[in-house]
């Protein structure tokens, strides 16, 4: 049983991590687009997989690694490295992930009302790219965490 929790957070980190570079990427690549339907249909597809892709793995992440935390004896919720991953994971999911949501809202609504330019898509996407940048790096921290599991 804690095996394939570990294994499932383990894959769960994968995906989520994976997914969040992947984004940047589909971003950068909206920023050098010049056609507005290319533009467009990439910024659905980020919208159709976030939701469907990396938040899932994020809730797995989360349900694993305090499934481990609950029954295993070598780890408690008082630990500094879990207390700080839990609070980094609630920046990253809930604070990142709303504030991403609440520009992508922002930006389809404009483009609908508008059916703004190509230019509109990448302005979003130039916003989008830099909170996925400092998401990215607040997830890899937690990484760290994992790894090195420091107690100062
Ligand atoms: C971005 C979020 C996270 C990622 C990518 C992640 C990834 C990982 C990875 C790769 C390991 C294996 C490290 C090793 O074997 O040395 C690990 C271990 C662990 N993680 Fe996470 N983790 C995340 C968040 C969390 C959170 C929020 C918790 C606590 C509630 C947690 C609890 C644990 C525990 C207890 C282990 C030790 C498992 C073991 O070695 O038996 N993780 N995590």
């Amino acid at each position: 049983m804690y095996e394939l929790a570990v294994f499932f957070h383990i894959l769960g980190g994968f995906i989520w991590i994976g997914g969040l570079l992947f984004v940047q990427s589909f971003w950068h690549r909206i920023i050098l687009s010049d056609s507005d339907d290319a533009a467009r249909s990439l910024y659905d597809a980020i919208n159709w997989s976030a939701n469907r892709v990396i938040m899932p793995a994020a809730l797995t992440v989360l349900v694993m690694g305090i499934t481990m935390v609950s029954v295993s004896g070598a780890w408690a919720f008082s630990q500094i490295w879990v207390i700080l991953a839990l609070v980094l994971f609630a920046v990253s999911a809930f604070g990142f992930g709303t504030w991403t949501d609440k520009l992508f809202a922002t930006a389809l609504l404009r483009l609908e009302e508008e059916r703004m330019s190509g230019a509109g898509y990448r302005a979003a996407a130039q916003k989008l790219i830099r909170v996925a940048r400092v998401d990215g790096f607040v997830v890899k921290t937690i990484l760290g965490l994992m790894v090195f599991k420091p107690s100062f």
